[in-house]
């Protein structure tokens, strides 16, 4: 039989693939308890970005395990280098959450320059009186610069997205030119700084690598325009918080959108979630119900593939 470990409840799509594979056993780990106790033994593991797969629990599984299989494109919550070393295979799901996610990029993008939050807010407590020509003024994109910090698969989505909004000049920087997925969009590769002050919208698309990690720090918010938006849909450590703080409470940027933070979730007292200009949201991405059942049957699909010795839909090559 092939023992399989699930970490929590996932969509049904993918659950009952996993459970008509023959010889699949599939115990699901629906708890708030650490990870390490469930996963002894097993041959597969299929886990969420939430789970850190550190040596401990590699450690934990044991010998028997031979693939990891996670539900997300990100995969900084996986050591790599030690998951390599026992020869584990590992699938992961790009791609199926691309549109979900850019869509939910420009949603955040568009909350936070237009203030939604703050003025849905208003109409709620009262705050709206009269027609004012100066209340509730926020940032368009018409004729702006949008600078995207990693022009990947979901970069590429967004700058597709807000084109049609009337940017006049996409802006992006990476470890290197990627002309390619550049063209499109007729992008700009530029150092980060220059990308930090020409930009009037900054969205950050990349993945969190050692490079990456805390990248967006106090130099790079004094940088920018003290009109320009800042938005993370990445990875929370991208983001130096206390530096992103600094500069939205001293209005060094105007507004910032956030849909990944750290730690997840925020701690509902943080600094950031007292500021107006700041929206939060809590890692919602690839929230859509056809998008996570999409990528639950990858999920799935891939973990069946790795043990079964074949190809996977989406590997991981380390
Ligand atoms: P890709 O691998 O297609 O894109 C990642 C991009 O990061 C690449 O363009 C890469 O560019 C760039 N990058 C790497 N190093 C650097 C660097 N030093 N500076 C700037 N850019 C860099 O991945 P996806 O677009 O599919 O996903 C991107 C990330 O989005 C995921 O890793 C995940 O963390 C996050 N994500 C968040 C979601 C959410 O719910 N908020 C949903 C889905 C994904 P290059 O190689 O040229 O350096
Ligand atoms: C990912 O897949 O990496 C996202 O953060 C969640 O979909």
């Amino acid at each position: 039989a092939m023992s399989v470990f699930v970490t929590r409840r996932i969509p049904a799509e993918g659950l009952r693939l996993l459970s008509q594979a023959s010889g699949c056993r599939v115990p699901l780990w629906d708890s708030e308890e650490p990870l390490l106790a469930g996963v002894a033994g097993k041959r597969g593991l299929l886990c969420l970005l939430t789970d850190r797969i550190d040596r401990e629990v590699l450690d934990a599984a044991g010998p028997s395990l031979k693939v990891i299989s996670t539900m997300s494109v990100g995969f900084d919550h996986l050591a790599l280098d030690e998951i390599k070393k026992r020869g584990i295979r590992v699938g992961y799901t790009p791609d199926v959450l691309t549109d979900a996610t850019a869509e939910l990029s420009v949603a955040l993008l568009l909350a936070a320059s237009r203030r939604l939050p703050e003025a849905v807010e208003q109409v709620k407590n009262g705050g709206w009186t009269t027609w004012k020509p100066l209340w509730m003024c926020g940032y368009g994109l018409s004729e702006s610069t949008v600078g995207i910090v990693g022009l990947g698969r979901i970069g590429q989505a967004v700058a597709r997205r807000l084109k049609p909004f009337g940017v006049r000049r996409f802006l992006y920087s990476g470890s290197r030119p990627r002309p390619e997925s550049a063209t499109e969009f007729g992008a700009e590769y530029v150092p980060l700084t220059r990308l930090a002050e020409e930009s009037d919208f900054v969205v950050v698309t990349c993945s969190l690598t050692p490079a990456t990690q805390g990248v967006c720090n106090k130099d790079f918010f004094s940088r920018m325009k003290k009109t320009s938006v800042f938005v993370n849909t990445s990875r929370g450590a991208v983001v130096n918080q206390e530096d992103l703080y600094d500069a939205l409470a001293h209005g060094q940027i105007a507004a910032a959108g956030l849909d990944v933070t750290t730690p997840e979730p925020l701690p509902t007292d943080h600094p950031l979630l007292s500021l107006k200009n700041c929206v939060i949201l809590p890692h919602v991405g690839s929230a859509t119900y056809a998008t996570r059942s999409t990528m639950a049957v990858l999920a799935a699909n891939n973990l069946l593939a790795g043990l079964r010795g074949e190809p996977m839909p989406h590997e991981l090559v380390l």
